[in-house]
Formats: C-alpha cells, structure tokens, sequence
C-alpha cells in the first residue's frame, strides 16, 4: 500500500520579531485507511514556493524515521518583506521540481508512483491569510503537460479522501487509453475506437479522482459523477479546476445507493460504469448491486470496472451478487502499487458486463 503525507498542522506563518518570518506545520506519513504509519525511513523534502510561480524559496530535507507517527517542519527565518507573497508548501520524497515535468512529481500513467505520496498544501501568507486550509492537494502527471491535480481533507473523512484503489483505476484508464496495457477488447473498443461521444458515471467517486482523470484522458467523454452529499464541495473544487480533454466534461450529482435512483440521474446511455473502493463494507453491497441493475436496465451494454484492495473475506459478498444479479466478469486484472520494504500491492480490477441471459430479458 502506497502511504500519504498529509498535514495534521496546516502550514501557518509566523511575523518574529526579529523583522523575519518563519514557517510550521506538523505532517504525518500515513495510508489511505488512517490505520498505519509509514514503517521505514525515508527522507522528505520540504519547498516552500511562491503560489502561482515556480520559484522555490527554501528546501530543507528531513528524516522520517520508522516508528514516528508525526514530523514537524520548521523553515525560516525568511526576510519580513516576503510577507506580500502567499506561499505553497510541498512534502515530497524528490525535489518537486525537476525535468520537464514541472507541477507533477511522477507520471502516473506508467504506474512509476512513489511509495509516499507527495501533499500540496492550499496557498497561505499574504496580507489575510496566515494559516492554510485544512486540505492537502494530490498532482499526478498523466502525461507530459497534463497534471490531474486533485484535492482531499487532511481530517479522516472516508469519502473526502483518494483510495489506492482510485490510483490503480487511473492508472489502468490511462494504460488502457495509451494502448500499453492489453485490457478486454470491449473496453479497448469503448475508449479507443468511438465514433460517439461517450458517456460515464463514477459511485461513490469520493474526491472525483477517477472520473476526472478519465475526462482528462479522453475527449468528448462525459462523466457524471455521484456520491452522498458530503462529498459534493470537495469535488465541485476538483472539477471547477481540472483540465479535461476537448469537448469533455464532468459533472456532479448526489447518489445515494439506499434511495431510489433520481429520475433525471442519466438521460442518455451509459457506456462505462466506474466504481473504486466502494465494496469494503459489506452491508451496502446489496444496494450498490442494485443501482447496478437499475442502470444496467437502461444502458444494458454498458461496462463497468470495478477497482478494490481486498481489506477482509466479507468483500466476496459483492462478487456473489453481482453474479445472481446477471453479471459476468469479462476481464480480471491486477495493477501493482508499491508497498513496503521493496514489496508490491494488488489491487483488482474487474470488467463485468450484463450477461446475454440478463440482457435478453432486460431488452
Ligand atoms: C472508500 S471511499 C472511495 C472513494 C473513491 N471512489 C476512491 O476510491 O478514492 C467509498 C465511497 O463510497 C461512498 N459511499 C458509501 N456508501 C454510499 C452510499 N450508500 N451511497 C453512495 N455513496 C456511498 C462514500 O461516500 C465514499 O466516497
């Protein structure tokens, strides 16, 4: 499993004395669960940039140890005059900058992520605001010049967060997009030879990540995206910046699976069905089965890729009931995250399809 800085702090500026200006913030090295701690070494680089330019203004490196549950960074003295600026501050384990790939520290497409995932903070400084907000943001090259920068909670919010398994997601979309990874000839059918505009929805899309790379990566896509209420400012602040693909777009709308589909969810065929790391619990499984269905009845050729971490056996409660529900697995396929100590993480990808039976009584 990949781990996440984040900012249990949120940077601030301090105003010394000493006409000077210092920097704090306290992060920790955790997984997308919460539950553990970066348990090696590592060393992280620390940048303070001035917000809307590249220039870095200090760099300090410092140790995690394995064992630490929280770092604290302290950078300055800074010269008072640089109070006029606002600030970005950057936990990485390399520089930020380096090579062409300015903004983005990793392309995520050829699966080259870190261990440790880097954490932006919101701008801070200036004459207002001297502490940033309680957000961590997430910029993944997808490719040269293309950054999907995505935002999350620092807090421990379920839904506000990236899971690993939205990370495998876009990395299979964009392997699958670029060609250099063999997916099921009906997917490769759907995203690369379209003579149509193509449409999709993401469940439980938590921060947007998946839809949003999607509709970064493919153009004249569509992709609506739903999940509870709670979710809807952290990913209207994600789509209002992403840089989607000619005549792409995205969209949000509240989907809760207990409540009855909303009439108006989707007036136009669905091709692709995108869900990751939404069948960890096993009790809302029969409802997310049954949204499913619902859609399926309209769009009934419509995929749906499924991307999961297997956290414990409960989870194959989805699987049995997606398979009473009518649904066969075209494909299986595994995408690999770094873990721990040199090792790797399996997340499963899965592309169901309503099967011909279901379909014929579906028509
Ligand atoms: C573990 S998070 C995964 C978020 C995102 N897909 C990702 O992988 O980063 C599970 C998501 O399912 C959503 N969810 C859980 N129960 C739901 C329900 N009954 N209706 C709609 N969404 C639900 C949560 O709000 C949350 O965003």
């Amino acid at each position: 499993m990949v781990y996440y800085i984040r900012f249990l702090k949120p940077p601030r500026i301090h105003r010394e004395k000493a006409r000077s200006l210092s920097i704090s913030s306290l992060i920790t090295v955790m997984t997308d669960l919460g539950d553990s701690f970066l348990a090696e070494d590592s060393d992280l680089v620390v940048s303070l940039i001035i917000e809307g330019s590249n220039k870095v203004l200090c760099q300090r490196t410092l140790n995690w140890k394995a064992g630490k549950r929280e770092l604290p960074i302290s950078l300055g003295p800074l010269p008072e005059q640089l109070s006029q600026y606002s600030f970005i501050l950057c936990v990485s384990t390399a520089s930020p900058y380096h090579g062409k790939l300015q903004l983005a520290d990793y392309l995520l497409g050829n699966s080259g992520i870190p261990l440790v995932i880097s954490g932006w903070s919101p701008p801070f400084g200036g004459p207002q605001l001297s502490v940033a907000e309680k957000l961590v943001e997430r910029r993944f090259g997808l490719e040269e010049g293309v950054t999907l920068r995505i935002w999350e909670e620092t807090g421990n919010s379920i839904a506000r967060h990236i899971w690993d398994a939205a990370l495998a997601s876009v990395i299979y979309l964009h392997q699958a997009v670029s060609g250099s990874k063999i997916v099921t000839p009906q997917l490769l059918e759907l995203l690369n030879n379209r003579h149509k505009p193509f449409n999709a929805i993401e469940l439980g899309s938590g921060c947007g990540i998946v839809g949003i790379a999607l509709a970064e990566l493919l153009p004249q896509c569509s992709v609506l995206l739903t999940d509870l209420p709670e979710v809807e400012d952290i990913i209207t602040r994600n789509t209002s910046t992403a840089c989607l693909a000619p005549n792409s777009e995205t969209q949000y709308q509240n989907l809760d699976w207990d409540e009855e589909l909303p009439h108006d969810l989707c007036n136009t065929s669905i091709d692709l069905i995108l869900i990751s790391d939404c069948t960890y619990n096993a009790d809302s499984s029969p409802a997310l089965v049954s949204v499913l269905r619902q859609l399926t009845r309209k769009s009934p050729k419509a995929i749906i890729l499924v991307a999961l971490k297997r956290r414990h056996d409960s989870e194959a409660v989805f699987f049995d009931l997606m398979q009473s529900a009518g649904f066969g697995a075209l494909d299986k396929d595994i995408v690999q995250l770094p873990s721990q100590y040199g090792e790797f993480d399996h997340i499963e990808m899965y592309c169901y399809v309503l099967e011909r039976a279901s379909l014929e009584t579906t028509i």
